[in-house]
């Protein structure tokens, strides 16, 4: 099968690389940060993306590219609103022109965490910029493809050139740093690997609709920080508890916005790990 990834410079999209099948055949996209493997495609040009993905003629777009800063998004509202929905839309309307499917990347932020745990068919409300253009992005997709897959995530981790909070962690601890994380947030922290292992599953087996492709847990933050230390041998007394009333944060975050991964286990016979199990493999592989 070929693949097309888009934000094949970022994290998610680099490790969809790294774990693709032998058999596949995959095209990596970046926009600004260009890596050995990637081609350039900027997601908000048109002209751009039809052009690149009548030339590479993938069977599946895989569409990672994002703007992901939550806190800059409430800055910067009409470029995330480029990116995170018109680009969501050029990608659709390109991967219909040339009959492709396209899974989508999305996000546990399109909840507003009063619920928490939340199904595919739970009823949607972003709170913030990011999460407002992420669901946008959500409603282009349906509108302009006819075979499409959404694939939501939350908190996404795994080893990369840029940080992420797990290993942002990592690093304070190991240079023997003590960090505040808050006890109030609660999600499903996904192993980036195991996201685009779900993702690939998807593909293969063909399968349209909405997917939480997150970690099967429902942890606050602070208690995933001590299972970092814990599956990294760090000393977990540098952890202490605290609580968002004492951030400042531009963006508003869902209290609870941890994912049920129960339909892709039951439709795909798919099980997403648990933080436990990934941290472990994370610590694995490096
Ligand atoms: N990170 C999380 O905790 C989290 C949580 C929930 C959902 N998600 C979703 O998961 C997906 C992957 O996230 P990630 O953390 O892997 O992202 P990331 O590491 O922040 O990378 C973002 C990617 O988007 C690309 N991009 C940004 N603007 C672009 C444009 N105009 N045209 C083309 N590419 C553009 C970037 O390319 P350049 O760097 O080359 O410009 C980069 O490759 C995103 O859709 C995100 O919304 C992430």
């Amino acid at each position: 099968m070929k693949f097309f990834i888009t934000g094949g410079s970022g994290l998610l999209g680099e490790r969809l690389a790294t774990i693709a099948s032998n058999d596949d055949e995959i095209v990596l996209s970046h926009n600004s940060n260009p890596t050995k493997n990637t081609i350039k495609c900027d997601i908000t040009d048109k002209n751009e993306v039809e052009k690149v993905i009548n030339k590479n003629k993938p069977d599946t777009i895989v569409h990672c590219a994002a703007m992901t800063d939550v806190d800059l998004c409430e800055d910067e509202i009409d470029i995330a609103y480029r990116i995170n929905s018109d680009g969501t839309r050029n990608m659709a309307q390109a991967a219909e022109n040339i009959g492709a499917k396209i899974i989508y990347v999305s996000t546990d932020f399109v909840f507003d965490g009063d619920k928490g745990y939340y199904s595919e068919d739970d009823e949607v409300n972003p709170l913030g910029i990011y999460a407002k253009s992420k669901y946008d992005g959500e409603v282009q997709l349906k509108k302009y493809s006819t075979n499409w897959a959404i694939a939501r995530v939350s908190v996404l981790y795994g080893w990369h050139k840029k940080a992420n909070f797990t290993t942002w962690v990592i690093n304070q601890l190991r240079s023997n740093n003590s960090i505040n994380i808050v006890t109030d947030q609660i999600n499903s922290p996904t192993y980036a690997d195991n996201a685009g292992e779900a993702i690939f599953e998807i593909a293969k087996q063909d399968k349209n609709g909405i997917y939480h492709t997150a970690g099967n847990d429902r942890i606050n933050r602070f208690d995933f920080t001590q299972k970092i230390a814990e599956a990294f041998n760090l000393n977990k007394d540098l952890i202490n508890p605290t609580t968002s009333d004492k951030f400042i944060q531009k963006a508003p975050r869902p209290r609870d916005s941890s994912l049920n991964v129960n339909k892709i286990k039951k439709e795909l016979g798919f099980t997403m790990e648990t933080c436990s199990e990934s941290l472990e493999r994370m610590a694995n592989c490096k």
